[in-house]
């Protein structure tokens, strides 16, 4: 018998606003097709006004400790991976905590975009693992709407992402056979050369002066860049690669693996990982059609998502890999 951790609930909550490829079309010059043909996006949630992230977040947590079986008083730490956070500072699991009224428990903010959600189940896993912690209540949100260049010139980007909050609650448990619910491994990486492929330059203190400056805002240096295909490329070969060791390391054969929970930047990606792993189309369960690209809360979307269509039981076994921003990556082996 070894101490682990396991999911113990999941939930998600998405902006009811809905905007569909044809809605991008009347604000920039781009088309369903392009979309589509590209990204396999077709939709999107984007939130109102006066909507912030941790408001996105509170709903999710809300489903995802009921979802457990547990109430707040249960939850012993947060985690929250965002790159779209409420303010600067404090991070966005204190404004989390302070709308759950959960006082006096650890919070701990990750920026480490896409692979968001991966490090903190690692950083999770760890922490029970570790015996200082219980229930760890993990969350990604992201609001992107507020942030994009939404004029032709930022349609390279604009079009991609969505909104939306994915929250899971990971619990101690007794480990007793290679069968039962549990967190099997997890692997995380980063190159920081590639930083500047994918960022939102400002406000920052890496410029002169100011954090932020008439100048920059005519640069347009407050929304996210990035070179697309130098992303593409990196990702497919990064998440086949990490993707690749998790089943290894843990002597799993690629065929026992139940479903493919992978970030959804791409369905093109995703396509190209499964076509190296010869994993078949149907294992993989994507979310990118209808919600688009919404970083750290994708993958736990995903499995709420993947929960309600009846594609993710008790007891399946779980593979999942992400890339983003960083560059990070990420993968991760779950027994549900
Ligand atoms: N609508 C119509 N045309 C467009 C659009 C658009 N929204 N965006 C770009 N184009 C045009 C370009 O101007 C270019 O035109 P040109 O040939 O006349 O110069 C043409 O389409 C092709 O542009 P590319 O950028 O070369 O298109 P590409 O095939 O690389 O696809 C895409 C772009 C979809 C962004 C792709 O590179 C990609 O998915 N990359 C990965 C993105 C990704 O993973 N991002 C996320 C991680 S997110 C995170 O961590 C925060």
């Amino acid at each position: 018998m070894s101490i682990g951790s396991r999911i113990t609930g999941v939930g998600s909550y998405v902006p009811p606003k809905v905007l569909t490829n044809f809605d991008i079309e009347e604000m920039m010059e781009t088309s369903d097709e392009w979309i589509q043909q590209r990204t396999g996006i077709k939709q999107r949630r984007w939130v109102e006004e006066n909507v912030s992230t941790s408001d996105l977040a509170v709903e999710a947590s809300k489903k995802a400790i009921e979802n457990a079986g547990l109430t707040k008083d249960d939850i012993d730490m947060i985690i929250f991976a965002t790159l779209s956070p409420d303010h600067d500072f404090p991070g966005t699991g204190c404004f989390l905590q302070a709308k759950l009224e959960m006082p006096a428990i650890s919070v701990l903010d990750i920026r480490q975009q896409c692979s968001g959600f991966l490090y903190g189940l690692s950083i999770a896993d760890n922490f029970i693992k570790a015996g200082t912690h219980k229930n760890i209540l993990l969350v990604g949100a992201e609001i992107h709407s507020k942030g994009l260049d939404k004029t032709p010139e930022g349609r390279n980007v604009a079009v991609l992402f969505g909104d939306g909050a994915g929250a899971v609650v990971v619990s101690r448990t007794e480990v007793n056979s290679p069968t039962d619910s549990h967190i099997i491994n997890h692997f995380l990486y980063a190159d920081g050369a590639h930083a500047k492929e994918l960022w939102l330059p400002a406000p920052g203190n890496a410029f002169g002066a100011e954090r932020i400056n008439k100048a920059m805002l005519d640069e347009k240096l407050q929304y996210p860049q990035m070179n697309g295909r130098n992303v593409f490329i990196h990702a497919t070969k990064c998440m086949a690669k990490v993707l690749g060791e998790a089943l290894q390391r843990s002597g799993t054969d690629i065929n026992d693996v139940d479903i493919f929970l992978f970030h959804q930047a791409n369905l093109r990606i995703n396509q190209k990982v499964a076509e190296i792993l010869q994993i078949p189309e149907e294992k993989v369960f994507n979310t990118i059609q209808d919600f688009a690209n919404t970083t750290a809360a994708t993958i736990p979307i995903g499995m709420d998502e993947a929960i309600k269509a009846g594609k993710l039981k008790p007891g399946m076994l779980v593979a999942s890999a992400a890339f983003g921003s960083g560059f990070t990556w990420a993968s991760a082996l779950w027994r549900q």
